[in-house]
């Protein structure tokens, strides 16, 4: 596939309180889905998508831990090697290996999504750029961001993932504000973060995966504030409607909430279940417990 979207930019400088105290010394992307990270699950899927450059936008808190993760590790490496531990050692090699290139930007203060999106401004050009919050993570083939980049380079504009949620569930989410839906792409005229279940303009809410014109930055440039005193990634997608078209994509895969613990829980449930060195064992487990 030939991507037309190269750059991803993963804000990860969250603090992770609802997974306290594992998170006081593991950050959050770095809790692993059966044998993997979160971050490395959303790495591998941008890789499917033809991203080649990354910016992680990282705090005090977990920027040395990242860098380190997303390194060479010779020590390691020399041990594997020796063992003759082949498939363990192209485990370790995945980390970095197809990567092109890898920016590491701090967010001083945790002051909202989008926010730690324009931090990472120095290393978006002209085109178009990937969002992805590794904590939301989505299960199927192809990856969710691979299906996006389709849509992306069928329509342009700004493609955000999305899914049908209850509507109770409203004031959690970014909200569209629908103006035509065929059932998986949906066009919107508006975008309204965590609007009351009364208030809300629809129920097809947004998931962590973005594809944004670079006319989004100038609207963050602003610094305004918007819901829970944040500076909202949302706000500034809305105020490009208009300028830019926007798109909610109805992705095949399924999704885990992995900053709730519920959702994490689930996410190592459900790919423990596929894995095939422990898929049988686990079913049985699974059916004595339930
Ligand atoms: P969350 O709302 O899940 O916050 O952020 P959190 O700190 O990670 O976790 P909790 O709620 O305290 O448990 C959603 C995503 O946005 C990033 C987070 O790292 C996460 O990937 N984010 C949020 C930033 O990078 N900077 C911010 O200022 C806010």
């Amino acid at each position: 596939m030939t991507a037309s979207v190269k750059t991803a930019v993963l804000p990860i400088a969250g603090v992770g309180t609802r997974f306290l105290p594992a998170t006081k010394s593991v950050p959050k992307e770095m809790l692993p889905i059966v044998d993997k990270p979160l971050v490395q699950y959303a790495v591998d899927e941008a890789i499917a998508a033809g991203i080649t450059d990354f910016v992680f936008v990282v705090g005090d808190h977990n920027r040395e831990i990242l860098e380190s993760y997303f390194g060479a590790v010779p020590a390691l490496e020399k041990i594997l090697e020796d063992r003759g531990k082949t498939k363990e050692l192209e485990a370790v090699h995945g980390t970095y290996k197809s990567i092109t290139s890898i920016n590491f930007v701090k967010q001083d203060k945790p002051l909202g999504l989008g926010h730690a999106v324009w931090c990472a401004r120095e290393f978006i050009s002209d085109n178009h750029f990937a969002v992805m919050l590794p904590d939301d993570l989505v299960k199927g083939t192809p990856g969710c961001l691979s299906e996006m980049v389709e849509v992306f380079n069928k329509f342009g504009g700004n493609v955000v993932a999305v899914e049908d949620i209850l509507r109770e569930h409203t004031n959690k989410y970014g909200i569209l504000d629908v103006l035509d839906d065929d059932g998986q792409i949906a066009t919107a005229k508006g975008l309204v973060e965590k609007p009351n279940p009364d208030d809300a303009p629809s129920t097809l809410s947004v998931i962590g995966r973005y594809i944004l014109s670079p006319e989004v930055l100038k609207h963050l440039e602003l610094g305004q504030k918007g819901a829970g005193g944040e500076i909202q990634l949302t706000d500034a997608i809305a105020a490009t409607i208009g300028k830019v078209d926007f798109r909610g994509f109805r992705f095949s895969g399924k999704r885990f909430d992995c900053g709730s613990k519920a959702g994490f829980v689930a996410a190592n449930v459900a790919f423990a279940l596929d894995h095939g060195d422990i898929a049988k064992g686990i079913h049985g487990t699974l059916k004595s417990l339930i």
